[in-house]
């Protein structure tokens, strides 16, 4: 068991503060670009929101701005990123706030959650980035750092906000908090092939979970190329030359053609890919000329070789040759 020096929380936060990219905007404590990033963010990727963000503010660096403009204008600063719902949501927030609050961004968590298109998770983004408030954020990220944590891969969304809600409650800065976990959850805790290692709680974390990802990170780390010659000696009266392959190993004990395996990979494509759990093996059919005696290793003619049991990768190597 390692020793806990520091809590959770000072370990993530200090981790967010050495490793956290520099995003646009995090660099301020506004409402209303900090609103904006979020609805992008939403259901689009930080590198492609990154350019639009900052057209988005040149183009409408108000609130004000935004509600005044036209749907048509909103839905063409809006192309490229999808989910145009949240655009005419947007606007339609813009106006409200426009025609009920002056145009300045509530405070109060649930004026922020009244609005079109802000849920309870952006409503918690933007009240504790811009407010410091205690709110959670629990977006995908977050919900997935959550479930490993706690080691519960199938955790209902009303426990997740409960555990959300206790963890940010004894955060010094809810602001940093969040974020930290949403940075942790995008860069390190990533769905697949998580990056436990380098995490800073991973002695928080919950074991069987690192075990399961230990695990299947080595399979992952051992899967090897191999580039095997199949040798096709194929005749229209004798049929196909097979022979049994051994026991033991790779396709025991089912029928194949002769096959040599390549100390390089050659310059050409390969005939197929098949995958194994530890190998990616790579076929290149080598057509031998009909009527040649075949000349690799032991095997016997065989007429009826579609009935034989084959390898699953050669049957499809031979369906792509259309044997
Ligand atoms: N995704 C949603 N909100 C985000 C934020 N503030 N920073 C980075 N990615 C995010």
């Amino acid at each position: 068991m390692p020793m806990l020096l520091f809590t959770r929380h000072q370990l993530l936060t200090r981790w967010y503060e050495q490793h956290a990219r520099i995003l646009p905007w995090r660099e301020t404590r506004q409402p209303y670009p900090i609103w904006v990033s979020e609805i992008m963010l939403q259901q689009t990727q930080v590198k492609t929101v990154l350019p639009r963000f900052v057209d988005w503010l040149t183009q409408f660096p108000t609130i004000t701005t935004v509600a005044q403009a036209t749907e048509d204008q909103i839905m063409k600063a809006w192309e490229g990123l999808g989910y145009y719902r949240r655009a005419r949501l947007l606007h339609q927030s813009a106006q409200h706030l426009e025609q009920h609050y002056q145009s300045i961004f509530p405070s109060n968590f649930d004026d922020i959650l009244s609005l079109p298109g802000i849920g309870r998770s952006t409503a918690g983004a933007i009240a504790s980035f811009c407010f410091e408030q205690y709110t959670p954020v629990l977006d995908g990220n977050v919900k997935r750092v959550l479930r490993r944590w706690y080691g519960e891969e199938n955790c209902a969304e009303k426990v997740l906000w409960q555990r959300a809600q206790q963890a940010i409650d004894i955060a010094v800065m809810p602001s940093l908090w969040n974020q930290a976990m949403m940075e942790l959850g995008a860069t390190l805790c990533k769905p697949r092939n998580p990056l436990c290692n380098q995490c800073p709680i991973q002695a928080h974390c919950d074991n069987a979970f690192q075990d399961s990802v230990q695990k299947k990170s080595k399979n992952c780390a051992t899967i090897k190329n191999v580039y095997w010659q199949v040798h096709l000696y194929h005749d229209e009266h004798l049929g196909l030359w097979l022979h049994q392959r051994p026991r033991n190993g790779i396709w025991g004990a089912l029928w194949s053609p002769p096959i040599t395996e390549l100390q390089e990979e050659p310059a050409v494509q390969p005939d197929h890919i098949h995958l194994l759990t530890h190998r990616r093996l790579h076929l290149y059919a080598a057509h031998h000329p009909s009527k040649t005696q075949p000349t690799h290793g032991s095997g016997t003619w065989q007429k009826e070789w579609h009935t034989l049991a084959l390898p699953t990768g050669i049957r499809q190597l031979f369906q792509k040759l259309n044997m």
